[in-house]
């Protein structure tokens, strides 16, 4: 026995459309449950039911994981009065209102976001006890990157408000004026990396996320694009599949 759920939810849900789609889909004969065509969209179905939409069975998966290419200008927000939000880029046939954004990135930062609706993930990988890998490429101004900033990342720098990081690695890219770096952290605290550089003397002026866990960003899909993890995905980022 799967879980029971109303017949035009979960067919939505699992990407066939908005539920004014399914409606009419219902309308057009084009859903079966069990080998019966369903006149109506109010009705309850079990997730382990043979269902067809459109002559394509509707498999139940209950967690779905996106990846985003998320660009700048966009707030990591379900909903906001002012801003557009990463939501704004994802169409209805998503489980928009189950869905949440899994470790956020501020307004001006870019790259790689993991959305889904698997909230044990979403917490875990913001626990430093789990060791979620980020990795984030950072320009920063300020002066070039010392062998005591290294030490002071590596050893676990205290920031602002004097919470001490844990140990963050650091590879240097470029040491100039404008100095380039990966930074690799396991938590998620506000502006974390932003306040790290801050309590070297460092300014961030661009900020992209570029790693979880073992998942690199795709760069094929453009900014604002987005796409299905598979399944062997979701293991680089260690998150359950069920
Ligand atoms: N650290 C920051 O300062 N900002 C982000 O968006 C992510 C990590």
């Amino acid at each position: 026995m799967g879980e029971k759920m109303r017949v035009d939810k979960f067919i939505s849900n699992m990407g066939f459309g908005s539920r004014k789609d399914i409606k009419e889909f219902i309308k057009k004969k084009k859903i079966t449950v069990n080998g019966e065509v369903i006149k109506k969209s109010d009705i309850y179905i079990d997730t382990d039911d043979e269902i067809f939409c459109c002559g394509q069975r509707v498999v139940y998966e209950k967690y779905i994981y996106i990846m985003m290419n998320k660009p700048v200008g966009y707030v990591s927000a379900n909903e906001d009065k002012r801003e557009k939000t990463v939501f704004d880029l994802i169409g209805n046939e998503y489980r928009k209102n189950e869905l949440f954004v899994a470790g956020r990135l501020d307004k001006d930062t870019e790259g790689l976001l993991i959305i889904t609706n698997n909230g044990k993930f979403a917490h875990n990988m913001l626990s430093p006890k789990k060791h979620v890998d980020k990795t984030y490429f950072v320009r920063i101004e300020g002066g070039v990157i010392s062998d005591a900033d290294i030490d002071s990342f590596s050893s676990g720098i205290v920031i602002d408000g004097g919470y001490k990081c844990k140990p963050a690695k650091i590879e240097v890219l470029e040491n100039g004026d404008i100095s380039e770096s990966l930074l690799t952290i396991s938590e998620g605290k506000f502006h974390q990396v932003k306040r790290m550089f801050e309590a070297v003397g460092k300014k961030v002026i661009f900020l992209k996320r570029v790693k979880i866990g073992e998942l690199c960003l795709d760069e094929s899909l453009e900014k604002g694009d987005f796409k299905l993890l598979n399944d062997d995905e979701v293991r680089l980022i260690g998150a359950e599949l069920e």
